[in-house]
């Protein structure tokens, strides 16, 4: 299949799959969405394919967030279609599918990046990746599982307060708070998640699609958090804050919030 902002390689039982916009540092807009859905539902059902390593093109961005420039004029209803779709083509999506999915993050994994790597089955991080969800800069909240999803790799305070800060964290505090489990140079990267693979390959197909069933179980009381999510990310939308947020991004200059 042909596709305009991903690409995909296979490699025997391994499937790479790039998303490929460097210039927009590799943002997620709705058609990339839809190309990595129908992606990985094609690698799903290749029967060679075993494992799936997601990773972002260039060594400057894995994806530096959903792209801003698509979504800042939505109201409060397209707001909420906007998570929603975005969850169950893509992140619940890769979340829930039967074969693995590792994150190889290979620069900024911001907002809708970060999202994306959680919703990936586990991360391996190149010591550059930086990783945050500022949205409330913007004056949105995640909207693809990251409240849901950050405090449960990492706990529910450290989630909050890198919620509401928005700030950014290196891959040392990434590896202490859990939510990448290896660091290696931009170079070695790839090569790691490949020997990584080569070792999940070996192992039943059948048995760690039920285990990813069962370890997700697990997490189950987090389904309504995520009706939640979607509900208070399209209520953010209507407001002023949102407005200011979104506009100073696209204007390069920096939001003023006056408070209420
Ligand atoms: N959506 C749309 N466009 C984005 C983007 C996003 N999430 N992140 C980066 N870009 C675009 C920039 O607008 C810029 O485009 P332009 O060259 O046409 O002006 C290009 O990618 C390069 O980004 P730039 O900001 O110039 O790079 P930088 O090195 O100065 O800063 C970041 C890098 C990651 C710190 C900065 O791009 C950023 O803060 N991005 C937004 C992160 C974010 O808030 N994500 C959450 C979205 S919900």
């Amino acid at each position: 299949m042909e596709y305009n902002n991903i690409y995909v390689e296979l490699e025997d039982s391994l499937a790479m799959v790039t998303i490929n916009r460097p210039k927009k540092l590799n943002a997620l807009n709705t058609s990339t969405i839809k190309e990595l859905h129908l992606a990985f539902k094609a690698l799903e059902k290749n029967k060679k394919v075993r494992v799936i390593i997601l990773t972002g093109s260039e060594e400057k961005a894995f994806v530096a967030g959903a792209d801003i420039s698509e979504f800042a004029h939505f109201n409060t209803k397209q707001g909420g279609q906007l998570a929603a779709q975005g969850q169950e083509l893509l992140f619940s999506f890769i979340e829930n599918l039967s074969k693995p999915v590792i994150a190889a993050i290979n620069g900024y994994a911001l907002g809708g990046g970060l999202e994306l790597a959680m919703a990936c089955h586990f991360r391996v991080a190149s010591h550059n990746a930086r990783m945050g969800l500022p949205e409330v800069s913007l004056g949105v909240i995640p909207g693809y599982g990251g409240t849901q999803r950050l405090p449960q790799l990492i706990g529910k305070g450290r989630a909050m307060e890198m919620i509401m800060t928005g700030g950014m964290i290196d891959v040392e505090r990434a590896i202490e708070f859990g939510l990448v489990n290896h660091v290696t140079s931009i170079e070695e990267l790839l090569d790691f998640c490949r020997s990584i693979a080569k070792k999940i390959a070996k192992n039943s197909p059948m048995a760690i699609s039920q285990a990813i069933k069962a370890i997700n179980a697990g997490f189950n009381n987090g389904v309504q958090g995520y009706d939640v999510e979607v509900k208070a990310f399209g209520e953010c939308f209507g407001t002023d804050d949102f407005k200011e947020g979104t506009t100073a991004f696209l204007e390069k200059r920096k939001a003023s919030f006056p408070g209420s």
